[in-house]
């Protein structure tokens, strides 16, 4: 068998172009979908990320500022700048980009972002939310994850599902976002005592483990969805996920690409998240 490719790249594209065209009609009402991206110290990954955050807000429409800091920031000096983010009217999303320095709590810089304002889907309350099935900001590359399964057509319910990783970020969340849509989850994790014996019984694997090609074809159910979240170098410095791409393709029904699979999803999810928020916030008001 030769699996499926399931193109992020192209899911992508059609919901950013159906996310520019509520932003036009938004505007049109005066509202400016606005967010607010802070960047504390020189993260080189991290600056990537954030310009790429940016350039996606300009493309799409939407306001965007982003407040760099430097690494020496004391965390009161991050928190004030949070609170006046959460008090000013033209923002409607607010990320911190993670990692941020070690002398800064992070656990209080994700709890003081209002959870209103909150599109990375990590506040408590949010997290509350989204597991008891209220609404909530859903974080953005499970939320990710979730429309791609939808938009190639296939049906989680009943599914039995294994997610290899256990972050707060992605793996415990894609979890709960699937057992929300009825699937059995079971999650793996480097505790696991026999990870194969439980990959090879999934319809659906999702792997967030962050090594390069951990998972190889005799980990997979043969027709089973594969979801690659992973993005690594291997030893040439190429990008590449967290499965072993030509080999798991030869046994799986359907694969995600590493690029241009679950990483374009996950901007536009948080451009998905700040329309929802601009939207939320013109009700209320
Ligand atoms: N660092 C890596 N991924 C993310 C993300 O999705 N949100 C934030 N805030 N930081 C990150």
């Amino acid at each position: 068998m030769t699996a499926v490719i399931i193109s992020g790249k192209e899911i992508a594209d059609k919901k950013r172009q159906e996310i520019a065209e509520e932003v036009k009609s938004l505007k049109e009402n005066g509202i400016v979908p606005g967010l607010a991206v802070v960047l504390v110290g020189d993260n080189h990954a991290s600056r990537t990320y954030v310009k790429n955050k940016e350039k996606a807000c300009k493309e799409l429409g939407m306001y965007s500022v982003l407040i760099e800091l430097p690494e020496e920031t004391s965390e009161g000096e991050l928190l004030d700048k949070i609170h006046e983010l959460n008090n000013d009217k033209q923002i409607h999303g607010i990320l911190v980009q993670l990692p941020i320095p070690k002398h800064i709590d992070e656990t209080k810089v994700i709890e003081s972002i209002s959870p209103d304002k909150d599109v990375d889907g990590f506040h408590p309350i949010n997290i509350g939310r989204m597991m008891t099935g209220q609404n909530a900001f859903l974080p953005c590359t499970p939320f990710g994850i979730m429309v791609m399964l939808e938009e190639a057509g296939i049906s989680v319910a009943g599914k039995d599902v294994v997610v290899v990783g256990r972050s707060n970020i992605v793996g415990k969340p894609v979890g709960q976002l699937l057992l929300n849509q009825h699937a059995t989850v079971t999650y793996c994790h480097s505790k696991t005592k026999d990870l194969k014996f439980h990959t090879r019984q999934a319809d659906i694997l999702v792997a967030a483990v962050g090594i390069a090609n951990f998972i190889t074809a005799d980990h997979i159910k043969e027709g089973a969805v594969v979801i690659d979240v992973g993005i690594n170098r291997n030893e040439a410095g190429k990008l590449c996920g967290d499965v072993a791409f030509d080999e798991v393709s030869e046994v799986a029904g359907y694969i995600t690409p590493v690029p241009k699979g679950v990483g374009p999803m996950t901007i536009t999810m948080l451009m998905y998240n700040t329309l929802k928020s601009a939207r939320e916030s013109a009700e209320r008001s």
